[in-house]
């Protein structure tokens, strides 16, 4: 069948692999895609979010079937759009994106089905001063999110109540996020290790694939601000087969069973964002897509054929036996823009690539083009340094990873030093 991805980033260059190996492919498509892409099959320069020139590029090239990558075509309704039209879709209705799309509505619909998550209020634009009024009766720290999606910047944890009244200020007095922060989300501060964990699921029957531990924040030991994420790794131990059962039970089969109840069947990749609470993992945030890196480290550790696992589910009735664990371990640390995720520069040329890339290491574009021949920046997360080893040894995966990031270079390069550090603690102890 001919495929097309849709999205740009180390994700997307991640599902393009896994689908590029499958027998069911002729041809693949990836929209607009990046230089890793390019290799694995056409590039094709339609923006994400052009939904009607995504749909004209569909009909035009027999696509069988699109892979939505990130959130906001989805959120938008590009899959409403291509399966009127009759093109099957890996990726949630508008309808069940708001999941991500809209915290409030995730964060009532787990009240309501009693899934575990953070305790929360949410106030409104006209609220601003019933807001304060609440932050100055309350515990510290507390969390505040922007309701709809606003690029990883709409959350802010605030150890007390001026940077608190701050946040809800961004929202309500600057609104920085526009509409997105015209509603906001208080909850309780929860502790804990953070896993993530992607359920592939048609609405109602499902797979749980092997779960990753993602390091949102800038600089090692989680200190500096939040980013997109910048190095994973999986399977995560603190993820054990107790745990894995209680996600299954206590929370992804109470929220698929709550989406059908409201007349929106949730199909797709249904990322649950762990806290890994004394009281067992609690919901912090749910996406309607694979998460990035998460997927980098994820999907590699699969052996079957994915491309069978996606279409199956887009058809309505998922095959769980199309892929399974393959008993291996990766690690992926991101190579970042001098300063980011505030400004950068792009344009950097990157060298090393090349000397690094083998069978058990992996370099995915995510913020790269190609400028007079050579490799340059193009982005804040720029690749993705990942190592894919045959054996859950995560101390060596970790290892050749950071061996090959040694090797790669472009101007103001940064990347965290401590990824997989957390798990190997737990081993080590
Ligand atoms: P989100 O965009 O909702 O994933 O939030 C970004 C990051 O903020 C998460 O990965 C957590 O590290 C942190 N975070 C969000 N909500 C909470 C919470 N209720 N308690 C503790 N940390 C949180
Ligand atoms: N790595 C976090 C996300 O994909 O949202």
């Amino acid at each position: 069948m001919n495929v097309a991805v849709i999205g740009s980033g180390g994700r997307e260059h991640a599902i393009a692999l896994s689908v590029s190996k499958s027998k069911l492919l002729n041809k693949l498509f990836i929209l607009p895609g990046n230089p890793g892409t390019g290799k694995l099959g056409t590039n094709v320069h339609i923006d994400v979010n052009d939904s009607p020139g995504i749909l004209n590029f569909c009909l035009s090239n027999s696509i069988e079937l699109v892979i939505v990558g990130p959130e906001q075509p989805l959120i938008e309704g590009i899959s409403d759009l291509l399966r009127k039209n009759g093109i099957k879709v890996f990726g949630p209705s508008k309808e069940a994106a708001r999941l991500e799309g809209e915290k409030s509505f995730a964060k009532d619909l787990m009240k309501e089905y009693g899934i575990p998550t953070a305790a929360y209020e949410i106030f409104y634009k006209n609220d601003f001063e019933k807001s304060l009024n609440y932050l100055r009766n309350i515990e510290y720290p507390v969390v505040i999110k922007a309701d709809g999606i606003a690029a990883g910047k709409g959350v802010v944890i605030a150890e007390n109540y001026q940077s608190a009244k701050s946040a809800v200020e961004e929202c309500f007095v600057k609104n920085s996020f526009g509409i997105a922060g015209e509603k906001i989300v208080i909850e309780e501060y929860m502790t804990g290790q953070e896993a993530s964990i992607f359920a592939i699921t048609d609405g109602s029957d499902f797979i749980l694939l092997p779960a990753a531990q993602d390091h949102k924040r800038i600089f090692d030991g989680d200190k500096g601000k939040n980013t997109g994420g910048m190095g994973a790794y999986a399977p995560t131990p603190f993820v054990d087969d107790e745990i894995l059962s209680q996600i299954s039970q206590k929370i992804v089969i109470p929220t698929l069973k709550a989406m059908r109840d409201k007349s929106a069947n949730y199909s797709g990749c249904l990322y649950c964002g762990l806290m890994l609470t004394h009281e067992g993992p609690k919901v912090v945030e749910f996406n309607c897509r694979f998460g990035d890196p998460e997927t980098q480290v994820v999907l590699p550790l699969l052996d079957g054929d994915i491309l069978g696992l996606l279409y199956t589910t887009a058809k309505g009735k998922i095959n769980k036996n199309a892929v399974w664990y393959n008993g291996g371990s990766s690690a992926c640390v991101v190579a970042a823009s001098a300063g980011y995720p505030d400004k950068y520069e792009k344009g950097k040329v990157i060298s090393g690539i090349d000397n690094v890339e083998n069978d058990e290491l992996l370099v995915y574009h995510a913020g790269t083009s190609i400028k007079d021949g050579e490799i340059v920046t193009n982005g804040g997360r720029v690749l993705g340094i990942t190592s894919v080893i045959k054996e859950n040894n995560l101390k060596l995966a970790k290892q050749k990873c950071y061996d090959a990031i040694s090797k790669i270079y472009f101007d103001g390069m940064q990347y965290r030093k401590d990824i997989c550090d957390k798990a190997l603690n737990l081993i080590n102890k």
